[in-house]
């Protein structure tokens, strides 16, 4: 019996009457020998040829009685030969042959290449290093201009370029992220008259908006994981029929809506290896793609060059390099590479970095920077500058700054960016960059977007784990360590002191409820405290301890609660309130002890930032938090070191204000909380897993011991 392609809707048209011709290998020396993908783990010399190919026969006579089917020669070795879906590319009488990632399938490259020269196509290799699979990642849209190409586990980003060359059609690549799926055709399968079944899952967002954009949404379906699993998406499509392994009932109403046949041929022997319908062929006469006779679109993979310079391999710089480029979609070569030799050696790293879209290659490379990459271009651009429309909004694609020292290239000449601080923009202000939060910008204002012309500095060896004073990943630590680390920070404050600079603390109310209070006055009295940073609670709890000797109704120094003690901290805001200010309280000697009792005498400024949780406030309590954000900045200006103590809100706020180059210990009984600095790649930052308590205790003792 002979199936006729019938008319399909929206499908009338030269290509679809044309009978397919199929190229097929015979499966005599199939088996799973090696293992290159997850299909396959487990899988090694299990007996699958008999019925392997009984099912591959029972797929050939399908095919045969739908469309022409032409054979390679199988070979003994060589065994995934059977899938020639990864043969090459073919396109009218051209094929852009294959070149495996893998070495274990190499050794199919040529014999395929003898069978493409002996039947007539005109076959071009891909560059030596830029692999690529063919058919398996490189599928037509039906009845559309496009190529869509799979990345990210076998076939190489770049790649695409030699497709838009050689082909002269416009290749959208797809990036996939789902080791199952990791050839194209395992996980999207275009049909005749622009259709498509997909599993989403299987590619990155980017790509899934790629595909949402050019595949109308009445066109395409989203297979479930059940046919993603079973490989449905690993169809063979001859125009009026979809053939594939199995199909849920849901996929094959949807399938013959658009007019198809389903035709269910069971290959499970294949799914062993990896494969299934789709894989086990490869159409040969693949018309040119509708409108791809019109101006080949411009190469679809732009590339840039960074360098990377220092302890890169010890301190994983190199390892986030390479979490942040598959991240962000992209890819990379290493044009150069000198590790160094000996311990103290630097290293050295020259990558050429691709990604898919100028705006991914932006967004990569501006990562980069941030670990320290230099850029390597032949001829370096200025920054490029976009003047803001609206007040209190940046440009789109302005570019977000870091902890780090920046200049940009203005009019030739390097320009160090003024008020280094994180999450804000660069704004030119009369010609001299400067960071600014967006809040601030204003109509008119000069803002730097993209990546062109900027240059981070970071220091050497950010990340390294090096520190001696560091005790990530331990939990509480002795108080043996603990007073290790103090002797080192100890001698640091008082040297900072001694030279006049400004230690600014941040602290949250638990260094009082672990009677950390007077010690942090001992600090205030030796001239160590420079202005203290807090919240609501802080101060709360001072005072109500200064008033009642109780925090949140405990009495600290027998440890246990007292009757009534509920209340304290609400009638001590009240007393506050009353009194008008935490300084006026003091004055007229409502509040007679405590850290802000000798904060006011000391003249040492603080500022109390609002939280949702507040109670009263205090009328000290900066409830609009923009004031609150430019009073820390203003208290932070010039500080040589912050402590910050057990609060992770406040911490985390004065973090993201303060420039690389400040040291800053941050003491947390949550090991997470303290290394969450350290996360950010400052090496200046000093985490210390300990009750906050006992630090200030024995920092307190140290110091006063260094003065005698
Ligand atoms: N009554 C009030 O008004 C009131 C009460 C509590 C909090 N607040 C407000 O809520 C906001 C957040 O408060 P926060 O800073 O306390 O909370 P937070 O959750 O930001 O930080 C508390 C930190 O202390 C750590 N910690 C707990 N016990 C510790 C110990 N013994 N030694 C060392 N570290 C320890 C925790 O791990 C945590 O990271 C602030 O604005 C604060 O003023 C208000």
């Amino acid at each position: 019996m002979s199936r006729k392609p019938k008319s399909l809707p929206g499908t009338a048209g030269p290509t679809n009457a044309t009978r397919h011709q199929i190229l097929m290998c015979p499966p005599d020396f199939y088996g799973v020998e090696y293992v290159i993908n997850p299909w396959m783990d487990g899988n090694i010399h299990r007996e699958v040829a008999t019925k392997a190919r009984r099912q591959w026969r029972g797929l050939h006579a399908v095919l045969s009685d739908l469309a022409e089917v032409k054979l390679v020669d199988p070979r003994k070795g060589v065994p995934d030969l059977v899938f020639t879906a990864n043969a090459g590319l073919v396109m009218g009488d051209q094929v852009i042959l294959s070149h495996f990632r893998h070495p274990e399938r190499q050794r199919e490259e040529p014999h395929f290449r003898d069978w493409f020269e002996k039947n007539g196509f005109k076959v071009t290799e891909m560059p030596s290093g830029t692999h690529f699979e063919g058919a398996g990642d490189a599928l037509f849209l039906r009845d559309s201009p496009y190529l869509f190409m799979g990345y990210g586990f076998r076939t190489a980003l770049e790649a695409a370029n030699v497709i838009n060359e050689v082909l002269q059609v416009e290749v959208v690549p797809l990036g996939l992220v789902d080791e199952r799926f990791y050839h194209l055709d395992t996980c999207f399968c275009p049909l005749t008259g622009g259709y498509l079944i997909y599993y989403p899952k299987a590619f990155d967002e980017r790509s899934r908006a790629e595909i949402e954009r050019r595949v109308p949404a009445a066109k395409r379906h989203a297979v479930s994981e059940r046919d993603a699993l079973s490989f449905a998406c690993n169809a063979v499509d001859t125009g009026a029929a979809v053939v594939l392994n199995d199909a849920t009932p849901e996929l094959e109403s949807v399938l013959k809506s658009w007019g198809f046949e389903v035709v269910r041929t069971p290959l499970d022997q294949f799914l062993l290896a990896g494969g299934a319908a789709k894989c086990l062929t490869l159409r040969l006469n693949e018309p040119r793609p509708t409108a791809a006779s019109r101006k080949a679109p411009a190469a679809p993979i732009l590339s840039r060059r960074v360098e990377f310079r220092g302890h890169i391999l010890d301190n994983g710089t190199l390892s986030r390099v390479m979490d942040v480029i598959p991240n962000a979609g992209g890819t990379y070569r290493v044009a150069e590479f000198a590790p160094g030799v000996r311990k103290d050696d630097e290293s050295r790293i020259l990558m050429e970095v691709s990604a898919p879209s100028e705006r991914a290659l932006e967004g990569m490379f501006l990562q980069l920077l941030a670990l320290g990459g230099n850029p390597q271009e032949e001829r370096l651009s200025s920054a490029q500058v976009v003047v803001a429309d609206l007040d209190g909004v940046a440009p789109e694609n302005f570019y977000s700054t870091t902890i780090y020292a920046t200049e940009v290239l203005i009019d030739g000449t390097w320009r160090r960016v003024e008020k280094q601080r994180m999450d804000a923009v660069v704004v030119l202000a009369e010609g001299r960059p400067v960071c600014r939060l967006i809040r601030d910008v204003r109509r008119g204002d000069r803002i730097i977007v993209g990546s062109d012309g900027i240059r981070i500095h970071v220091p050497r060896e950010a990340g390294e784990d090096q520190n001696e004073f560091k005790f990530m990943g331990s939990a509480v630590s002795s108080e043996r360590r603990v007073e290790a680390a103090v002797d080192h920070i100890a001698w640091e404050m008082d040297r900072i002191r001694q030279q006049g600079g400004r230690i600014v603390w941040v602290a949250g109310p638990v260094v009082i409820h672990t009677g950390g209070g007077p010690h942090l006055e001992r600090l205030v009295r030796g001239g160590y405290v420079s202005a203290l940073l807090g919240g609501n609670a802080i101060a709360v709890h001072d005072l109500e301890h200064a008033v009642y000797g109780t925090s949140l109704g405990v009495d600290l120094a027998r440890g246990v609660p007292v009757g009534g003690g509920h209340r304290h901290h609400i009638t001590v805001i009240n007393m506050i309130r009353r009194a008008g200010s935490i300084a006026r309280a003091v004055e007229t000697g409502v509040i007679k002890s405590g850290l802000f009792h000798r904060l006011v005498k000391s003249k040492i400024p603080y500022c109390l930032a609002g939280s949702i949780r507040d109670d009263g406030p205090l009328p000290d309590t900066l409830m609009d938090l923009v004031r609150a954000q430019e009073e820390y900045a203003r208290l932070l200006e010039g500080a040589e070191m912050i402590v910050m103590l057990s609060s992770m809100l406040h911490s985390i706020g004065v973090g993201n204000m303060t420039p690389a180059g400040v040291k800053i210990i941050s003491v947390d009984i949550n090991p997470a909380v303290a290394t969450k600095l350290a996360d950010r790649g400052s090496t200046d930052s000093t985490p210390i897993v300990t009750d906050v308590g006992l630090f200030l205790n024995i920092l307190a003792r140290k110091l006063e011991s260094l003065r005698g």
